[in-house]
């Protein structure tokens, strides 16, 4: 009976110096948040516009009559942006025209209206469209 409580008590203190060792051996584990990442630069804003921009007309019905370099039922956007220069009043311009549509600059093709697109990205698609002759906005 001594015997045994004795091999008990070593059995019990060797799985508490186990679980002790193995605990603090998990812990180092947890802390290691790898090596630090290279400094992220403040995000350029104009840049992520155009980006954004980029994404929108991609993911919308643009494509049907726009192409980025020849005309199909609408104008090439390049020509778009080679007609206007990449100021705030033609970035509004242009996105009034991408929400409410219209004919008559190009032709007389009527471009789609897109009502469900928010003023804020229909800015950024146009900031896209008059990015696209290597223009920045000013
Ligand atoms: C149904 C065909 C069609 C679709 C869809 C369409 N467009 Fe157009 N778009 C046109 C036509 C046609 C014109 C020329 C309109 C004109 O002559 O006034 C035009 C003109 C434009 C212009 C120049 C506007 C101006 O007044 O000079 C921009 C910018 C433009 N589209 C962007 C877009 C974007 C962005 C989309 C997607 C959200 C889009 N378009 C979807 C047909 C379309």
């Amino acid at each position: 009976m001594k015997i045994t409580s004795t091999l008990t008590t070593a059995l019990i203190s060797a799985t508490v110096l186990f679980y002790a060792c193995g605990g603090k051996e998990k812990k180092t584990v947890t802390e290691d948040y790898g090596t630090p990442q290279e400094t992220i630069d403040a995000p350029d804003v104009a840049a992520d516009a155009i980006t954004q921009g980029e994404s929108l007309v991609k993911a919308s019905d643009c494509k049907t009559c726009h192409h980025i370099t020849n005309k199909i039922i609408g104008p090439s956007h390049t020509d778009v942006a080679k007609k206007y220069e990449f100021t705030k009043a033609n970035v509004e311009l242009l996105a009034g025209k991408i929400i409410k549509g219209g004919s008559g600059v190009w032709g007389e093709v009527l471009m789609a209206a897109h009502p469900d697109i928010t003023q804020a990205d229909a800015e950024k698609m146009a900031r896209y469209v008059l990015s696209l002759d290597g223009e920045t906005e000013h």
